[in-house]
């Protein structure tokens, strides 16, 4: 006996579900070049577009230069040096909370928090399309589990009246595959009737809603007493790597006394901490970004309206065209390499069954003759997928 894994494989590409990895071979931007072809791409989360900026990139060079490559021990034992320091610093006060601390991944922020905090004994409640690391973390954290409806406040108010212990009620401020924000004011509303606490990980919503880009809870005008424990990733948006949870003092201190992806693992490259101070000071002053976006997501979703094309309600960069079929997904997604385009086709168990989509993603990069040439290809390979 032992693992038959060429079944497992064998019987992942029949079902239309096997993964491949696109092979990057320059920089990100909306052109990319993969697997040696030029290619017009609209499936990166680098919103804002700066994961290349010549300045964030001379942040990472002259961090490197400073401080050395590698974080070199975990932040409790010597590798939290200044730059992770100042960057907490200037999240906590970009987020508007007492403190923030920072994480390698968006993952292991996600771990962390729950996991800290919900054990034995209590409730973790989770909107059912959350994030992969926010159930992955709410199984790990022993505590009882159980998902509501998607974004629906009174299917969390029927659990939260069986909760046990103390609840945790955890969601994505912009769902990952949908693109839809979450209802915050109702869940908060919710929460705060039966003594819960609230995590949102606004992984993608940071930089991209809000005035100033704080995400969706300056999109809501929620303060920490509605969202006591805040997540935000640093790949996205900030263009950069990593990830923060923001809140109390006591929050934090408990998160670095008791939160074992924080504790048992090695801090992120310093240098990418200067990056990412770069990148914020960005996000913060140049606010044509967002506007940007808000221009380029306008003029695609009426194109795409006029075109008849089942887009997914979503007012954010995340623009999910809904296929069902994971076969049809692929196909669509090959038309539009055939001409140029790509955009990945996103399939079960990363989405629930029959419901693969084409996830687009804008970028302020992006530019209106782009987002044309988008429409004009999706028309095309929509029609052509369906002929097949
Ligand atoms: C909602 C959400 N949370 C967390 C993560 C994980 O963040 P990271 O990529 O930094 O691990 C992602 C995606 O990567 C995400 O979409």
């Amino acid at each position: 006996m032992s693992f038959d894994l060429a079944s497992r494989l064998a019987a992942r590409r029949a079902e239309d579900l096997y993964r491949q990895r696109p092979l990057l071979q320059g920089p990100q931007g909306p052109e990319v070049v993969v697997d040696g072809q030029r290619l017009l791409a609209f499936c990166s989360n680098d919103y804002l577009g700066l994961a290349s900026h010549p300045e964030v990139i001379r942040a990472l060079r002259e961090g490197a230069e400073r401080w050395g490559v590698g974080g070199a021990a975990s932040h409790l034992v010597v590798g939290h040096s200044q730059p992770h320091h100042q960057l907490e610093e200037a999240l906590a006060e970009f987020t508007g909370r007492p403190r923030a601390l920072l994480f390698s991944t968006g993952y292991m922020a996600n771990l962390a928090a729950v996991t800290a905090l919900a054990g034995r004994g209590d409730t973790v409640l989770e909107d059912r399309l959350n994030h992969a690391s926010l159930l992955d973390a709410g199984l790990l954290s022993g505590a009882r589990f159980s998902r509501y409806l998607h974004n629906d406040a009174a299917s969390l108010a029927a659990r939260l009246e069986k909760a046990e212990g103390n609840a945790l009620v955890v969601t994505d401020g912009v769902f990952s595959m949908d693109g839809d924000i979450a209802d915050l004011p109702a869940l908060c509303a919710a929460a705060r009737a039966r003594d819960a606490w609230l995590l949102v990980d606004d992984a993608h919503g940071f930089g991209v809603l809000g005035a100033s880009g704080g995400g969706c809870v300056e999109h809501f005008g929620l303060g920490i007493e509605d969202v006591p424990v805040l997540v935000g990733t640093l790949g996205k948006a900030f263009g950069t790597a990593g990830a923060f949870v923001a809140g109390s003092e006591e929050l934090i201190e408990t998160l670095i006394q008791f939160a074992r992806p924080y504790i048992y693992t090695t801090s992120q490259p310093p240098a990418v901490a200067c990056a990412t101070l770069r990148s914020l000071q960005l996000l913060q002053e140049e606010g044509w970004r967002r506007e940007r976006l808000r221009q380029l997501l306008a003029r695609f979703r009426e194109g795409a309206a006029a075109l008849g094309l089942p887009l997914m309600d979503s007012q954010t960069p995340i623009q999910p065209l809904l296929v069902g079929d994971s076969g049809r997904a692929l196909r669509v997604s090959a038309r539009l390499r055939e001409r140029g385009l790509l955009v990945g086709a996103i399939r079960p168990p990363t989405v629930p069954a029959g419901t693969a989509r084409l996830r687009i993603t804008l970028t302020a990069a992006h530019d209106a003759a782009q987002v044309d040439r988008l429409l004009d290809a999706l028309a095309q390979a929509w029609r052509e997928a369906g002929d097949d």
